[in-house]
């Protein structure tokens, strides 16, 4: 939205929020999500076509177009429990539209959904007494965090879906010309309003699919001696493959990856198609065994033992430039070091309060220390979890010599050197590639 008020100064773009303490801080200097560039436009347009408050009901009544963005986590109860989406929120936010519209709105589904979930939209709105007619859109968000401000103001595609009647065609319309403003038009897509809902999960699967696929070849690399950097350059070489997105990591996280593939696997099983489900269902397997497997080497190579051991974790975050820790591949690595008994020191550039919410309550000892070298004083190994830049940089020397011995770097996202770190003394343990160690 902050996007739009930048590049559309014609338009008066309202946030709304129940949560007020949220609605605070997006007024106040300290917004409450970490996004390079965020700031910058949230501060050129804020209180001139950019307003924030929790004046749900006005914001319903005045706006022509209403952009639905609330969370549809993975349902924890009933059916579909630990799989399908939890669209309550969006139910309470349809029932709100019905009850303070007033006039014909444009509703856009941004919010990841499953297929069909206008149809339900629909179907809530137009119980209303009052004859008032809706048009559901759909507008999937592909943005990535970390680069969400670069994403927006350059994507792949916007996708629009509408439903094909004249007054369908004719919302579907008016978020072009929204678009229009800086997106070239070619890269505005529409389709079907089903197509657009599908190709949003399904757009999730593939990459998330990408990462498993090199994650499982890291695993057969250990085994072979051969270096997953060199088999993804050689395999992401062929044009058809493409060279993104192809780096061999402790697994995948974040918000969107394992929810919408659970929800795509949810909607397979229930149309009957549970080969495909189980298809899918392999990905976040995948996922699953790649942290496990990272724990297990690390155990492996310390001797079998991690009690009393202290580790470092270089980083908390899901990826590199972002707080957000949402199904961090770190939390289940720290919950299992900690089962093991292992005492944890966390650093993290970002996400050190969100790390301190998630282990709340976790038996064991953990510290925080912001600054990296410092946390690594005294302890057994380092565990890199997060491909933050600064990592790169540090002075290793200093820090090998502040450490235990022998000294243990585990290289969760192959960003180090490490031949250098080898011959400064380090036992080094790449992902997918050979060991480097003094034993
Ligand atoms: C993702 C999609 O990229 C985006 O289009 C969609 O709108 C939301 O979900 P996001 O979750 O923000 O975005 O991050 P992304 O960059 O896709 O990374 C997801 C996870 O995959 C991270 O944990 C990342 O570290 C990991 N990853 C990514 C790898 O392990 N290897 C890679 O090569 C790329």
């Amino acid at each position: 939205m902050a996007m739009i008020a930048y590049k559309c100064p014609q338009y008066k773009v309202t946030v709304v929020d129940i949560n007020p303490a949220r609605i605070e801080r997006w007024n106040s200097d300290d917004l409450p999500i970490y996004e390079p560039g965020l700031d910058e436009i949230v501060k050129a347009t804020r209180g001139k076509n950019l307003f924030f408050n929790t004046d749900i009901e006005k914001a319903l009544k005045e706006a022509e177009i209403i952009f639905v963005s609330v969370n549809t986590p993975t349902k924890t109860f009933g059916a579909g429990a630990g799989m399908a989406a939890d669209l309550q929120y969006w139910e309470k936010t349809a029932l709100q539209i019905r009850q303070y519209a007033g006039s014909h709105k444009i509703i856009v589904e941004k919010s990841t959904l499953p297929v069909k979930t206008a149809l339900a939209m629909e179907r809530i709105l137009t119980s209303n007494e009052n004859g008032i007619h809706f048009d559901v859109v759909s507008n999937p968000e592909f943005l990535a965090e970390g680069t969400a401000v670069k994403d927006l103001e350059d994507p792949d595609r916007v996708l629009i879906g509408s439903r094909q009647t004249p007054s369908g065609l004719k919302a579907r319309q008016e978020l072009v010309e929204i678009y229009a403003n800086w997106v070239p038009r070619e890269r505005i897509i529409t389709s079907n309003i089903w197509s657009s809902e599908l190709s949003k999960l399904v757009a999730n699967a593939f990459l998330a699919q990408r990462i498993s696929s090199i994650n499982s070849i890291s695993a057969l690399c250990e085994c072979t001696d051969a270096d997953i950097t060199e088999v993804a350059r050689a395999v992401g070489l062929d044009s058809r493959v493409g060279d993104k997105f192809l780096n061999a990591s402790i697994g995948f996280g974040g918000s969107c990856f394992k929810k919408d593939i659970l929800n795509l696997v949810y909607l397979c099983r229930h149309y009957g198609l549970e080969q495909v489900a189980d298809y899918w269902e392999g990905v976040v397997k995948i996922n699953d065994f790649q942290k496990v497997r990272f724990v297990l080497n690390m155990l492996g190579a310390m001797f079998n033992t991690l009690a009393e051991r202290r580790i470092c974790l270089f980083g908390f975050a899901f990826k590199a430039n972002t707080g957000d820790t949402r199904e961090s591949p770190a939390i289940f690595i720290a919950e299992r070091l900690l089962e093991e008994k292992a005492e944890l020191v966390i650093t993290d550039p970002e996400a050190l309060n969100n790390a301190k919410i998630d282990l709340d309550g976790m038996n064991g000892k953990i510290s925080y220390v912001e600054d990296p070298s410092k946390a690594a004083e005294g302890c057994d190994a380092i565990a890199v979890m997060t491909e933050w830049e600064i990592y790169r940089g540090l002075n290793y020397e200093e820090i090998y010599k502040s450490m235990c011995k022998p000294a243990f770097i585990f290289d969760g996202r192959n960003i180090l050197d490490h031949n250098r770190l080898f011959e400064i003394g380090f036992n080094v343990f790449p992902l997918g590639k050979p060991h480097l160690t003094h034993f």
